[in-house]
């Protein structure tokens, strides 16, 4: 939520090159936007509703080598330019751009207040500058000023300042993510000896040291990936102050210095792209075909490892938000019917009250995408504070969920941009499987079941298979209610699909567990009301065609995702057959579906309204 960019250093294109990588940010919020650019003792800021995606970068051509820049999802104060980042001092010397929520901002602005200062916006972020502006006149050190103001704040935050008096940037972060890139010169620096860790910008396992051109600090990696893979990643509680040719990280709360390692990532700028696509939701749809089998080639060690922890523990509990949490609650049924082993899941936003059945041997497991999930986050230290244990499935590696958990499983699905999230989930239903394999001590045919699934998507796929479902969508796309229906690892999967179509398309749509709809919902069928049935061919299919009859009855137009064609289907999308993998491919199409039902009802995919990838705030 929020997506923060600065860069301090060599270039002398600060101003347009933030704005250009924050608009690969702009998936974490896109209601406004606002840079701020030093040129000397100048402040250049502008400010405004929209998309940052629409901004000229080149407007922002001024002369300078230090500049931040801030894309919006608002928490506090409405979507109104006063609102939007940078917020100013009053003497507009430091400019501020922030993620998250000062909780007890009232508080200090009331002090603020009182001391003469005055407030433009109805933001909790507006404070931030105001307070750094009081300690700067104490102390007359910037990165000093904004360490004291950071102590005064409660709740979750990440911020990026600069002053027009100083030639640093200062960063400082509690519970949202930011991360530092690190711009290397091609020439080795000569003041610098061999290697060694004593710099906190030595470039650890390499024998000479690099020279630095500038950092970048972003609130997630696409905002400079273009111009380097190497990262320094900020741990909550730390700040982080440079010149672009230096960097000191420390303690928030101590002072104290803290070392850092510098980390080469692997993703690449082609992967972070649309490509050919039109949207990034159906690039990553078709990212598909590659990413189920890199999530599949996971060390065997490292799975078994797992799979002996669940046995060992007492109480495994599986944990996420949204997407993450429907895949963790496929997990429940892979567990059941393949390893007979029960395991528990919970939504990561209702975790906190288990801590009563947590003991030291309880296992958690959690589910991420993007690994910065606020909820997730939680849920996490509740565990650690039991002294249980936590094993975190991630696809951004070295976020914080990855680096706060005792051991992670990449899903190596790649970036995942586009807002609603397709590939992650796929990968993570095929980690939760392969687990579930190796805890019936069955991994190879687990890892066999799942590279067959690999192929038949990979045919699936076709673009006949595409044009079709977009088609279908055409057919329905003024329908105002949808329902989907699913049973045992399918049910999760009707939850998922309703995610789906509501947060792209805005239809109407809700995920049932088949034999559920009787005792209610059904009520709500209509003459020609579409309902979607999520079928595979397992020890479920019978009821599951019984239940679709039971809609059909009441006048339901019934759309069947299943390999066979069953006679109570009005519409049927053809998916391959599965097995125990049945829900990956069954999701498949209707993540195609809810794509050309956003498209058709003229709304952007990408950017849903109200919402943003990676929620930060609980
Ligand atoms: C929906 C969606 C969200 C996320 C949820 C958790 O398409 O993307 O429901 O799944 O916000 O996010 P991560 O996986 O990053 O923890």
């Amino acid at each position: 939520m929020c997506g923060i960019f600065g860069y301090v250093g060599d270039r002398r294109n600060a101003g347009t090159l933030v704005v250009e990588g924050l608009k690969n940010l702009e998936y974490r919020g896109y209601d406004s936007w606002g840079v701020a650019c030093k040129d000397g003792g100048a402040l250049h800021v502008r400010k405004d509703i929209g998309r940052i995606g629409n901004v000229d970068s080149s407007e922002f051509d001024h002369d300078c080598g230090i500049a931040i820049a801030h894309t919006r999802w608002a928490t506090h104060g409405g979507v109104t330019q006063i609102n939007a980042h940078p917020h100013l001092s009053c003497d507009g010397t430091i400019a501020v751009i922030h993620n998250g929520i000062v909780e007890n901002y009232e508080k200090i602005r009331s002090d603020l207040k009182k001391k003469g200062h005055v407030f433009l916006s109805e933001t909790d972020t507006e404070v931030i500058p105001h307070l750094i502006e009081e300690e700067y006149r104490r102390t007359k050190d910037f990165a000093a000023a904004v360490r004291s103001a950071c102590l005064r704040f409660e709740g979750r935050y990440a911020i990026l300042a600069l002053h027009t008096e100083s030639n640093t940037l200062v960063a400082a972060r509690t519970g949202s993510p930011l991360i530092v890139g690190v711009e290397h010169s091609s020439t080795p620096n000569p003041s610098s000896g061999g290697g060694g860790e004593t710099s906190p910008s030595s470039r650890g396992g390499r024998s000479r040291r690099m020279e630095v051109n500038g950092y970048f600090i972003a609130s997630d990696i696409p905002a400079f990936l273009e111009h380097t893979n190497t990262v320094q990643y900020l741990d909550d509680g730390e700040m982080v102050v440079t010149d672009g040719k230096g960097i000191l990280f420390s303690d928030i709360q101590t002072g104290r210095e803290r070392p850092k390692r510098e980390v080469e990532i692997t993703w690449s700028v082609e992967q972070a792209q649309k490509g050919d696509f039109e949207h990034y939701m159906l690039k990553e749809i078709m990212d598909q075909k590659e990413s189920i089998a890199r999530a599949v080639n996971q060390s065997e060690e490292q799975i078994l490892k797992v799979a002996k922890a669940i046995r060992e523990a007492k109480g495994t509990f599986l944990v996420g938000c949204g997407t993450a949490g429907k895949a963790c609650m496929a997990a429940e049924y892979f567990f059941s019917v393949i390893a007979e082993k029960h395991v528990n899941f919970a939504p990561a936003s209702e975790f906190k009250l288990y801590h009563h059945f947590l003991k030291s041997e309880s296992l958690l497991i959690v589910v991420s995408q993007s690994g910065e999930t606020a909820d997730v986050l939680e849920a996490m230290r509740v565990a650690k504070a039991k002294g249980s244990t936590v094993l975190a499935i991630v696809n951004v590696e070295g976020s914080t969920i990855a680096r706060e958990a005792d051991s992670i499983l990449l899903i190596n699905a790649g970036p995942e941009r586009a807002v609603a999230s397709t590939k992650a989930l796929t990968g993570q239903l095929a980690v939760l499987l392969l687990i579930a394999y190796a805890l019936a001590d069955n991994l190879r045919e687990g890892r066999m079941l799942l590279l067959e699934t690999c192929a038949k998507i990979n045919d699936m796929l076709n673009p006949r298979y595409v044009e079709r479902l977009r088609d279908f969508a055409e057919h329905i796309k003024n329908e105002e209610d949808l329902y989907i229906i699913g049973k045992s690892w399918n049910y999760p999967m009707a939850l998922e699909s309703a995610i789906k179509i509501q947060e792209v398309s805005y239809v109407h749509a809700e995920g049932f567990a088949g034999g559920e709809l009787k005792h209610g919902p059904i009520a709500l069928i209509e003459e020609g009301t579409p309902c979607i049935a999520l079928i595979g061919n397992d020890e479920v299919t019978q009821d599951m065609l019984s239940n679709a009859m039971e809609l059909k009855a009441r006048g339901a137009s019934i759309i069947g995702v299943s390999p066979e064609r069953y006679g109570v289907f009005d519409e049927w999308i053809k998916v391959p057959n599965a097995g125990a993998a049945q829900a990956i491919v069954n999701i498949i199409p209707i993540q195609v579906l809810a794509y050309f039902l956003a498209v058709k009802r003229g709304k952007d995919p990408d950017m849903p309204r109200n919402l943003a990838k990676s929620v930060t705030v609980k």
